[in-house]
Parts: structure tokens; sequence; C-alpha cells
């Protein structure tokens, strides 16, 4: 059976960042408050000609090209989100388009902050399955446009970002050791976003906000700190090895204090939990590859290491995978130099242009055939 593994790996956060005396100056808040309840000290937000899509293209180009990897040859794109661009096409299909993944097959996943472990798992079994030879994983989110900037109990707490895997079948063991999903619908309106539409009564919190994010904090806290290290535990103990096994625990980046009581759980040492939410604040399904991508950049992710990543939000959801961090490339199987992915990073561009241009011919054609 092929194994999934990561053979790149990249991240995109937006160069504009607010910090918390900056947030101060909007709502009633103040620095020492964020800092000491949440651990966040700045986020980063999305500019004007950001969004979703745009910023996960930009982690997605990063991993192909560690991954020394033609745009052309991704067989598969599944993009974790709750804030594509648009309620349709998926972003996963704008992704598509701007990388020039021609061959691919693209959809999004939804399943709040877990989405990314949820993505990285069915990617992981398709690509074991022998369905697919490989398959991007792409956590992106603009969450910064769901915020109610008046709102100092959310507001506060959300960034954009985007961070991308690529995975790759290999017949040796490693990638994806071992995986817990779990959801709970009935906390479905502990938090939610906005309603899709207007004229009738959603099923869950009728009564919460239309048009930004809701959360009851307090609950979502406690259900965090119930579900992060059992989640963790059970991944853990499906494949096959104990927490002393465990080189480096990603969490989600939403609250250091979520983040500290889970390690507690698992009686692991902070100096293996990797922590970025102070630069960050939570960007939901980007904040664990985000955090994966700099924890290797840093060297605290090394070739061979067992990390866990555990993951919990909206749905409510959690996730936990147990991967093995790739060992570096084979001799023999450098595909490409950096020339060439300078070409396919130009061909990828040419090959959408060429695609627009044709669809906008074809509307020309339809208009012209009309109005005849
Ligand atoms: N600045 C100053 N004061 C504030 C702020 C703020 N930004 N926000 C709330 N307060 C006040 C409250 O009004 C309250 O005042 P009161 O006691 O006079 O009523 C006080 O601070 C305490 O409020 P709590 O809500 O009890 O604060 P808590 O310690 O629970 O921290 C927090 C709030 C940070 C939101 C915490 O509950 C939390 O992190 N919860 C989990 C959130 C989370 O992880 N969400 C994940 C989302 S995942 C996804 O899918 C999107």
């Amino acid at each position: 059976m092929p194994h999934a593994h990561i053979r790149g790996w990249g991240k995109y956060v937006p160069a504009n960042v607010m910090t918390n005396d900056d947030l101060a100056r909007i709502v009633d808040t103040n620095d020492e408050w964020i800092r000491t309840r949440t651990g966040i000290a700045e986020r980063r937000l999305a500019g004007k000609e950001e969004t979703t899509a745009t910023m996960g293209a930009k982690a997605a180009r990063e991993a192909l090209t560690r991954a020394q990897a033609d745009p052309a040859d991704v067989e598969l794109i599944i993009v974790a989100t709750v804030t594509p661009d648009r309620v349709f096409p998926s972003a996963s299909c704008v992704i598509q388009d701007l990388i020039g993944a021609t061959n691919a097959a693209a959809f999004d996943l939804s399943a709040g902050c877990s989405g990314f472990v949820y993505a990285l798992s069915v990617a992981s079994k398709m690509i074991e399955s022998g369905a697919y030879r490989n398959a991007l994983v792409i956590g992106a989110e603009t969450l910064s446009h769901l915020v109610n900037w008046e709102d100092r109990s959310t507001c506060v707490l959300f960034g954009d970002g985007a961070g991308a895997f690529f995975l790759e079948a290999d017949e040796r063991p490693g990638g994806l050791l071992g995986f817990e999903l779990g959801a709970d619908g009935s906390g479905g309106a502990l938090l939610t976003g906005p309603l899709v539409g207007r004229g009738y009564v959603p099923a869950v919190g009728p009564e919460n906000s239309p048009d930004y994010i809701y959360m009851n904090g307090r609950a979502v806290y406690r259900f965090a700190t119930r579900v992060m290290g059992v989640a963790a535990k059970k991944a853990i103990e499906r494949a096959g090895l104990t927490i002393e096994d465990i080189d480096l625990f990603i969490p989600h980046q939403a609250n250091l204090r979520i983040i500290e009581a889970a390690a507690k759980q698992l009686q692991l040492p902070m100096e293996k939990v990797y922590v970025n939410i102070h630069r960050y604040g939570n960007t939901s399904a980007a904040s664990i590859p985000v955090a994966c991508a700099e924890a290797a950049e840093e060297g605290r992710l090394k070739p061979g290491d067992t990390v866990v990543m555990v993951g919990f939000g909206a749905g409510l959801t959690w996730a936990a995978a147990v991967v093995q961090w790739p060992e570096p490339l084979p001799n023999g199987h450098k595909r490409t130099t950096t020339a060439r992915s300078w070409f396919y990073d130009k061909r990828a561009r040419f090959v959408s242009m060429r695609h627009r241009l044709g669809h906008r011919v074809d509307e020309l054609l339809e208009t012209v055939r009309r109005d005849s």
C-alpha cells in the first residue's frame, strides 16, 4: 500500500499587521487583556487585493516549489476553509486556476478550525487507496471579513492566512500514521458564521448574529480543553505509538491557555509544543499548516520527526493526526531545478490566462449569436 508522504509545505500571511494597540483604538480592549486571556500580540489582515484563494494559491505554489513538482502534475486539491471567496465556485477551483493545476480534481472541505486535519486525512486516504498519486492540501481563511469589528469578544481573536502541504505516494512507510476525526452538531450554535441568504430561519442558532461570527467563548473554551487531549491520544494509539514517541505537538492556535491545558493533559512539556499564536491569532483552518511551515523553517520540526496535529472548531468538530515529517527526497528523485520551478510558475499563469481568454471569447460568441 502506498503511503502519503509530505513532499512540500508552504505558508502565506498578509503583510498587513494589526497589533493589540491598534485594536484598542477601535474597541474597548487593551494589550494586557488580550495577551493574558489569549496569548495573542498581533494578527495579519488580508489586503484589498487578497482573498482566501489568492493566499491559498501562494501557499500552494511554495509547497509545490519545495516539492519540485509541476502544477500540471497535481491530481487532487482539497481546500479546508470556512471563508471561500464566494459560496461557489469553491476556493479549490479558483486556486486550481491560479496555480495552473489544470489536471487536478478540486473541492473544498468545511470543518471549521479542524478543517486542515480533516483534509489531510481525506487526501492521505485517497493516496493510500491508490486512487490518486498526489494531492495538494490547503488551509486558507479570511476571517477578518466575517468578524464584527465592534464586538470586542471576537474581533481580537482572529487573523488571516494560508498554509499548504503537497502529498505524494511513496511505498516506504511514513506520512499519515494515525488520525481521529469527530463532530458534535448539537453544539453548533456555540460558534456560528453569517447566514447564507435571507428570509428563512436557520436550524442552528436562529438567535445568533446573521452577519458575523458569533461565539460563546466560555463554552467553546470548555469544549476545546475537553476534546484536544482525548483526540490526540486516540490518534497516537491508532498510530501504534505512545506519547513518548512524539517529537512535536502542533495544536490549532486559538488560545494559549487552551494549548497549555491540552499539553498538560498529554503530559507534554511546553518545549515539545509549537506556539505561534502571538504572531497571527486564530487563523482557523490555516493555523496548523502555517505553524508546521514555521516550525520547519525554525528547525523545530526535523526530518523523520513524529508530529501530532490537533484542531477543534465550529461544527463543533475536532481532529487529530499523527504524521511523520518527511526525510529529504532520495537521490535521483530530484525532478526539477529552481529555474524549472520558475518556468512552471510562468507556464501556469499563461495556461490560466489562456483558459480565461477562451471563456471570455465563448461568452462574446454567445452574445453575438443571441443578438443576431
Ligand atoms: N477586551 C477586554 N475585555 C474583554 C474583551 C476584550 N477583547 N472581551 C471580553 N472582555 C470582557 C468580558 O466582557 C467580560 O467582562 P465582565 O466580566 O465584566 O462581563 C470579561 O472580559 C471576561 O470575559 P470572558 O468571556 O469570561 O473571558 P474569558 O476568560 O473566557 O476569555 C475568550 C474569552 C478569550 C474568548 C475565551 O473564552 C476563549 O478563548 N474561548 C475559546 C475561543 C476559541 O478557541 N474559539 C475557537 C474558534 S474555532 C473556529 O472554528 C473559528
